[in-house]
Parts: structure tokens; sequence; C-alpha cells
């Protein structure tokens, strides 16, 4: 044990804890901030905290809010210096840190307004630099932050100390790295909107924290996590200047850690408790590292790379070869329904019944098609009762200029179609109050409510007519227009209880024997999380049906991240011909071609992500040593404790 601790922590310099998930990880974080508040009261004292934006500390101010509202958590000693703001920004814009700020934590709790400093996003050029040093002033006046919390940024930043920032560096006007610039295209309509500059705090601002937590959740934030703790320290990543600081800690999820060493390699770290999962993962691990087929490695190859223990304990390398061979050899399915009349011991799908109730869950009208459309069209092919159930509006990501054709064409129509005058003049005032609304739109400005439905209605049209491509009758395709979606913005609500029962009255009209939802985590904009919590949530209180207790859930994966082939329970090939068919499908969502709204960082088209993706899936495989196939579609199941 503590061999282990030591190797652990030559290898991690900072600190870390993982956490199952972002929410428990979050309660633990505001429950020490909680205490620290307390405790400074008891003495009569104020408290300094230095705050983060994004997405994720939204958690840990939901459950200070949640304190100040049930347990009595007073923050009247409590100051705030907030790290970062971007330039120029208007206090008052969507994207504006000052407003995150008032709208997940400063409205709903005693702070007082004098105690809050967010840098200013307004000033003239030539007062920034005067601006910049009385805000470290005011700072070092209060006798310096207490606690400070930090995300971090794909490029390392923190704050938005970007690459090439120095550990000297104090609050200052700064530019935006091009891939910061671009995951903030998750809260910007369009790229020209985002700033090009912010206001930060530096790296010795933030290290000058008397204790400081850096939280990341989920896996798009795990390759950065593991050069912040595992990484040399250097400005070309920020993040790992914190390997210096004598108080912080890292809270992460499994998400983020997962390619932290003793995760992503444990027999790298010390002594392991070997079963099976681990150690296909180990194999699959030395077959990728030595890029050899996993039947050729060797007895020598093992001992050569920390896995002698491996041949040791339980067999040859030619033993466990064949036998995690075999493993993801029966991972591969061409039925993923079932195959009827078949021995189905070591298929991934039950024989039985032949025919199967499925749903397709999709959080986003097009996620079905992109992540699987290639599973879709061959359940379908396959005969199995198929729903494809459409969990929000996905009404934010239609462009202006598209809901505008809609509008036009349906007054048009109604020029020479209405033969009810009444109706006709009611739905003309509409559109032309839609059409002028449009004409006089701020950039990143909400829309009205009729225009968001106009929006979603162009998103069902393409989902219907992608659904209808792969086979499906009007009467199973479903749309949901889950609650918490529809805030018209990027910002949306938390799960509630509307959201849950609407998913269990669905399933239970239903009462499938197998159903797909997507399982990701890493979706910027949350909307995945929520969905997959809704289907839990509302399997939760259909449990103690019989149906239920028989329905197998499988995850697939979003448009960022394949499950690790690992992890990986069952895989569908896809020819090349089905490959173009699947591509016909996602074409059906004309709306999101080219650059959606809200775009996201990644630069390609969701066709062409979903076809990278798939063929790398197929090539891992077969670098393994099995078959070659075009392209796959990978899920893993989840597993219920209750089945
Ligand atoms: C925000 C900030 C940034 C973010 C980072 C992660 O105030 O300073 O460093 O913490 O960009 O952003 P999210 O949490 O949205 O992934």
């Amino acid at each position: 044990m503590e061999r282990l601790r030591y190797q652990l922590k030559s290898l991690e310099k900072i600190p870390v804890k993982t956490w199952n998930t972002p929410l428990e990880g979050s309660r633990h974080v505001a429950q020490s901030i909680a205490l620290a508040i307390r405790q400074r009261q008891q003495e009569g004292e104020q408290i300094v905290l230095g705050l983060a934006t994004g997405s994720t500390p939204i958690q840990v101010y939901n459950e200070l809010v949640r304190m100040h509202r049930e347990e009595g958590l007073s923050f009247h000693n409590v100051i705030t210096f907030n790290l970062d703001e971007y330039y120029p920004m208007q206090p008052d814009a969507p994207q504006s840190y000052v407003r995150f700020m008032r709208e997940y934590l400063f409205n709903h709790v005693n702070i007082k307004k004098e105690n809050i400093h967010i840098p200013d996003g307004t000033l003239p050029i030539d007062q920034i630099d005067a601006y910049c040093a009385d805000y470290e002033k005011r700072i070092d006046a209060l006798g310096g932050i207490d606690i400070q919390i930090l995300g971090i940024g794909r490029t390392g930043h923190i704050g938005f100390n970007e690459p090439g920032s120095w550990e000297s560096a104090e609050t200052r006007l700064v530019r935006l790295d091009a891939i910061t610039r671009k995951d903030a295209l998750k809260d910007f309509p369009q790229e020209d909107d985002v700033p090009y500059r912010a206001i930060t705090m530096g790296v010795k601002s933030i290290m000058k924290a008397r204790t400081i937590y850096l939280l990341a959740w989920g896996d798009h934030k795990a390759s950065i996590i593991k050069k912040a703790v595992e990484g040399v320290i250097t400005p070309a990543v920020p993040a790992t200047f914190l390997q210096k600081h004598p108080n912080v800690k890292a809270h992460i999820d499994l998400g983020a850690a997962s390619e932290l060493t003793r995760y992503e390699a444990p027999w790298l770290v010390g002594m392991c408790n070997w079963d099976e999962d681990l150690i296909c993962q180990a194999v699959i691990w030395l077959s990728q590292k030595l890029d050899k087929p996993i039947l050729k490695l060797t007895d020598e190859d093992y001992a050569e790379n920390s896995l002698s223990d491996l041949i040791i304990e339980h067999a040859s390398a030619y033993d466990i070869n064949i036998r995690i061979f075999n493993r993801l050899q029966h991972t591969i399915t061409g039925w993923p329904g079932g195959k009827p009349n078949a021995d189905d011991s070591t298929r991934p799908e039950r024989a039985k019944p032949a025919k199967k109730r499925v749903i397709i869950f999709s959080p986003h009208p097009d996620d079905d098609v992109i992540s699987m459309g290639g599973t879709f069209l061959r359940l379908v092919d396959q005969g199995h009762d198929v729903h494809v159930a459409y969990q929000t509006s996905g009404n934010i990501a239609v462009h202006d200029h598209d809901a505008r054709r809609f509008i036009e064409f349906m007054q048009e129509y109604g020029e020479g179609g209405s033969d009810n005058p009444g109706s006709k003049e009611k739905a003309d005032r509409l559109f032309r109050e839609m059409l002028r609304f449009m004409d006089k739109k701020a950039p990143g400005e909400g829309d009205t409510p009729e225009i968001l439905r106009v929006k979603g209605l162009v998103r069902r049209g393409e989902a219907r007519a992608a659904a209808r491509f792969c086979g499906l009758a009007d009467s199973h395709i479903h749309f949901m227009d889950l609650p918490f979606y529809e805030t018209g913005g990027t910002r949306k609500n938390p799960l509630g209880e509307a959201d849950i029962r609407i998913t269990a009255e669905l399933l239970e009209r239903i009462k499938p024997h197998q159903v797909y939802a997507a399982g990701d985590l890493a979706d910027p904009h949350g909307t995945h999380r929520v969905c997959i919590d809704a289907i839990l949530g509302a399997f939760e209180t259909l449990k103690g049906q019989a149906w239920a207790k028989d329905c197998w859930l499988w995850l697939y994966r979003g448009a960022w991240h394949e499950w690790p082939v690992h992890e990986i329970e069952m895989v569908v090939p896809l020819s090349p011909a089905e490959l173009r068919k699947k591509r016909l499908a996602i074409f059906m969502h004309q709306s999101q071609k080219d650059r959606p709204p809200f775009p996201g960082s990644d630069e390609r088209e969701f066709w062409q992500r979903a076809e990278d993706r798939n063929k790398a899936t197929a090539a891992a495989y077969r670098s393994l040593g099995l078959a070659e196939y075009e392209a796959m579609e990978a899920f893993r199941r989840w597993k219920f404790d209750w089945q």
C-alpha cells in the first residue's frame, strides 16, 4: 500500500480525488466551501472566494444555493473575485460571466453587492491596465483568496491563462486561444460573435490562493487532466503550474480521470486485482502499444511491459490471448436485436423473442442516425418493432435564415391558400411579427416562443424524414419535447419530474425489450447527460413491472467520443453500402449541415464525424487481429442493479 501511494505520488503531481459522478464531487466541494464559510463566521471573519464560470462549477453553485435555502448557509461574510470575463462584453449579454454568476449564484444567496468582483468587460481599452492592477490590489488588500475554484480548458488554461502564459502573470487583458474560441462556440451562435480577448486573473494571482480546487467532469477533459496532473511543468499547459501549489486538490469524475495512468494502465502503477475486465483492458493496451495483433503477443511482450503478474498468476500468453480474442469476437454481431433460432450463449443479445419491441431514444433530433444509424436500419430490416423517441426539440440549433424560409413559405402559401379570412389575417399578423422580430434581432439575442416553435418544427420535419427513410411508420415516431430543454438558450434547466414522467409514460406504453440511449457525458451542452438521467430516473419508477425486468438498455455514444474498445459489449459492423445509407439518413437533417448554430469545436460535419468514428472502431478491431470491416457502431450495456 505504502509503495503504491509512493508510486502514485511520483506520477500524479497534483493530488487527485475521483468521484463516480460530477454531482457527488460538486457536492463535496460545495460542502468544503460551506464549512469554511461557517468557520469564518464563528470567528467573526470574512472569507474570500475565487470563482470560475463555465459548465464545470454549475453543480457546486446549485448545491451552495440549496444549502442557503434549506440549511440557512449565509453569505453575509463572503467576498468573491471572479477569474475572468470576455472582452468586450456587456454585463447583460447572454454569454457574460456577470450574467452567469447572477443566474447561478448571486441572485439566489444573500451576498452583498459590494462584495462581488468580476472583471469589467465594458471598459475602454486604455483603462484596462490600471483596472487590472487595481483588481490585484483589492484581492491583496483583503488578505488574498482563501479558496479558489478552477475549471480547466482543453488547452490547459486556468482562468483564461492560455498556453504561453508565464508563472509570473497577473491580472491582464489576454488573447483567447483558437481552441478556446472554438469551445466557446457552444455558447455563441457563430464564430464571429466569440470575442477574441478576455480579462483574466494571472497564474500568479491564482497561485497566491491558500486553497485551490481544480474541477473537471467528463471524458472530454481526460487528456488535458492527464497532462495537468502527470505532465512536466510547462507554460504550454498552464494548469501544470498548479503542481507547485502546496494546497491544491483536483476533484474529477471517472470520465475526466480515465486517461490517468492508474486507470488507463494500472499495472504500471502497482499490483492489480486481476479480473476478466481488467485482463481484457491490459491485453488490448499491450496489443495497441506494440502494434501487434492479440494472437501474436508473446510471454516476453507481457513480461517486458509490466504484465508478468498476469502470466504468472493466470496462464500463459497463449491462453490469455485466445480468451480475450474470443471475448472480443463475441462482441461482433450483425444481429443487434438478437439472432432468431441461434445459440445465444456467446452473443451480445438474446435470441428470444425473435421480434423485439425496441425504443431508440435520441437526445437531439439527429443523434439516432448519427450515432447508430446503421444499427437502426438493421433493426428495422430484421423485422423488429422499432420506435424512435426524440427527447428534445433541438430548437436552438436552427439558423434564423432557415426559420425565415419556413415562415415566408407559410406566409406566401397562406395568401393563396386559406379560405377562412379570419384565421388568415391572424396567421398573417403572426408571420409579419416574426419576420419583423428577426429583422431587428441583435446577435446572440434569444428568440420569441413562436420562432422557437417554428425552429422546433423544422427539426421535427427533418427527424421524421430521417426516421421514415430508416423504414419507420409515423405511429412509431415520438416527439417528447422534454421541458428541461425549453429555455430558448444554451443553458438548460436541471432534470425535472415532468421529464421523468414523460419518459416513463412512453416506456410503459411500449414496454420495450430493448432500449437504446445516448450514454455519453461529453456533450458540451450537458443535454445528453440530462437525457440519460431522465431514462434512468424513469426506469427507477418502473422497475417493479415484469417487462422492465426483462428490458435491456444499450448505450451508444453521441457525436463526440467512442467507447474504449475494452468497454464495448456489442459492435455492429456496417458494409460500405450500409454506411452510405446511414449517411443519407443523416443528410435528412438539412438544417444541421455545413455550420449549425452553436456548433462546438469540431470543424467536421456530423456525417463526417460519424463515419470517421465508425471507421476508427473498425480499424481498432482490425489492428487487434479481428476481421476487417468498413465501419462499426459500438454499444455498452447498462446493467441495473435490480435486473
Ligand atoms: C471560466 C474559466 C475557464 C473555464 C474553462 C472550462 O471562468 O476561467 O478557465 O473554467 O474554460 O470551461 P468549462 O467549465 O465550460 O468546461
